[in-house]
């Protein structure tokens, strides 16, 4: 089976945000269950640097007001299909962002380009490498259902994973000729949204199937509350989406091998890594658990709610630790915020910190307005880090509650807090509280949560075995 993923980014050369992560992890994860996966990519400056191996395939004449190389390399152990176009990618920083913090105002083109080039790679090959299916992320991939149709070949199966429904991919009507696509499909049944283009509809309509990264955020995106306004398509095709939860990479997140902490295989060994998080944060020593966040900083990830339940923790003896960067008027908040000598923030994105911050904190929290799976709380179960989460999408599926029932048959992993708002929040802080005094609770807590499968293993087979089932229906 040979799958091609088409994505915007991939861990550990270009990431925003967990999407690389995974797509960075599909390949090897996939490999175990007899999938050969390459991945497309755009050839922003760090992956064409990166790239070992490099041989042109093809040339492009015209990919969207310029021409393209299509390039086969190794990178990070990948095995990669690059496309150097120096008109659309060849721009320094975040993928998306132009200096000024905005969208590039081209983004609509520049990842039309990615799709359209994954369409042609069905139709012709790249080298003497074909496809049996493909399988794009979020509304960067998109516009490749249109394409393949435009290459005719309906032969090569396709999947789109809904990684976060809150990106859209929007363009203005007026693109319409320039990206290439079929104008007769531009109505409220096809690709339109809201009056403008949306490259994450055109997929949502188009792939044979989609997937989601949690069983709960499946269920969540035929909401209102949940879907932005996609939720009647997605109702629409209710049957042929699938919720697959997100793994982590479990050698780059192992307490026992980390070589950014002092390692360790049981909860007492985090001793020492949260003695040295509080030193290297100018935290006091304390008897209540330190927290810890590491987030982008954005309205979803609902870290305003934490600023305005923080007394709750505080009062409780505990602490807290936050990494991260985004909104501006966040990350000044936040500055405010650690003027409590019990406060300590880092406003940035810093990879090894965030490992010393997992190993080092007692509880890690995620109390995300929406989360279709979030990794941050399977890294805190790896580490024996209590997760504090919203009772939302993937945070819904993999904590299990300490309620009193569960607390009793002794298979608590966390704490969850419904619903979402400041006042909940404080309550699930004093909980958290509590159940760090109690020894013997919080210890089995721990335990739990280190004792939970968080690798891909079990997601792996479900990808492989929906791209079996795909290709058996031809
Ligand atoms: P999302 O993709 O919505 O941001 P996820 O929880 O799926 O949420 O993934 C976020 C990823 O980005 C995790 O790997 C997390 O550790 C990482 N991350 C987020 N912010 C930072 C930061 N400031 N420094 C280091 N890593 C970060
Ligand atoms: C998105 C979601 C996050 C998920 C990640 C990887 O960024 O916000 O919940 O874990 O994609 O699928």
């Amino acid at each position: 089976m040979r799958v091609l993923s088409v994505a915007s980014e991939c861990a550990p050369l270009v990431k925003t945000g967990g999407l690389a992560d995974v797509v960075g992890a599909l390949p090897a994860a996939l490999a175990r269950e007899g999938v050969q996966m390459r991945t497309l990519l755009p050839g922003y400056p760090a992956i064409i640097a990166a790239l070992t191996d490099t041989r042109e395939l093809s040339q492009i004449d015209d990919l969207f007001g310029g021409t393209a190389r299509l390039l086969a390399g190794q990178a990070a152990g990948l095995d990669l299909l690059v496309i150097e176009a120096g008109h659309l990618y060849q721009r320094p920083g975040n993928p998306y962002l132009g200096p000024d913090g905005h969208d590039w105002p081209d983004n609509p083109e520049r990842f039309a380009a990615l799709s359209w080039v994954a369409a042609q790679i069905a139709a012709q090959g790249a080298g003497d490498w074909r496809p049996d299916i493909v399988h794009g992320h979020d509304w960067q991939a998109g516009f490749m259902p249109e394409y393949l149709r435009r290459f005719g070949v309906g032969d090569i199966r396709s999947v789109l994973t809904i990684h976060n429904i809150a990106f859209t991919g929007p363009a203005r009507p007026d693109r319409l000729h320039a990206l290439r696509l079929d104008p007769a499909r531009f109505h409220s049944e096809g690709y339109e949204y809201w009056g403008q283009i949306s490259a994450l509809k055109a997929g949502l309509i188009g792939a044979d199937r989609l997937t989601t990264v949690s069983p709960t955020y499946a269920t969540e995106l035929m909401t209102p509350e949940f879907g932005m306004g996609m939720e009647g398509v997605i109702r629409h095709r209710r049957a042929d989406l699938t919720g697959i939860l997100n793994g982590i990479d479990s050698d780059v997140w192992n307490p026992a091998t980390d070589p950014a902490i002092t390692p360790y295989d049981r909860p007492a060994g985090k001793a020492p890594n949260r003695a040295a998080l509080r030193a290297e944060m100018g935290l006091p020593d304390s008897d209540g658990p330190l927290c810890v966040i590491v987030s982008r900083m954005t309205h979803q990830k609902g870290l305003d709610l934490v600023l305005e339940s923080l007394p709750a923790l505080l009062d409780g003896g505990g602490q807290l630790a936050v990494l991260g960067s985004g909104d501006a008027a966040l990350q000044s908040a936040w500055q405010d915020a650690a003027r409590d000598p019990n406060v300590a923030v880092r406003i940035g994105y810093d990879e090894a910190l965030s490992h010393r911050m997992i190993a080092g904190g007692d509880a890690i929290l995620v109390p995300s307005r929406f989360e279709p799976c979030g990794l941050t709380q399977l890294y805190g179960l790896r580490y024996g880090t209590v997760p504090l989460v919203a009772l939302t999408g993937g945070l819904a599926d993999t904590v299990i509650n300490a309620s009193p029932a569960a607390l009793a048959r002794q298979v608590a992993t966390g704490v969850q807090f419904w619903p979402v708002d400041a006042l909940t929040l404080r309550h699930a802080f004093s909980r958290l509280c509590a159940l760090y005094k109690d020894d013997q609770t919080w210890s089995r807590l721990q335990q739990n949560a280190m004792a939970q499968p968080v690798g891909w293993d079990q997601s792996a087979q479900a990808y492989a075995a929906l791209y079996a089932e795909l290709t058996a229906t031809e």
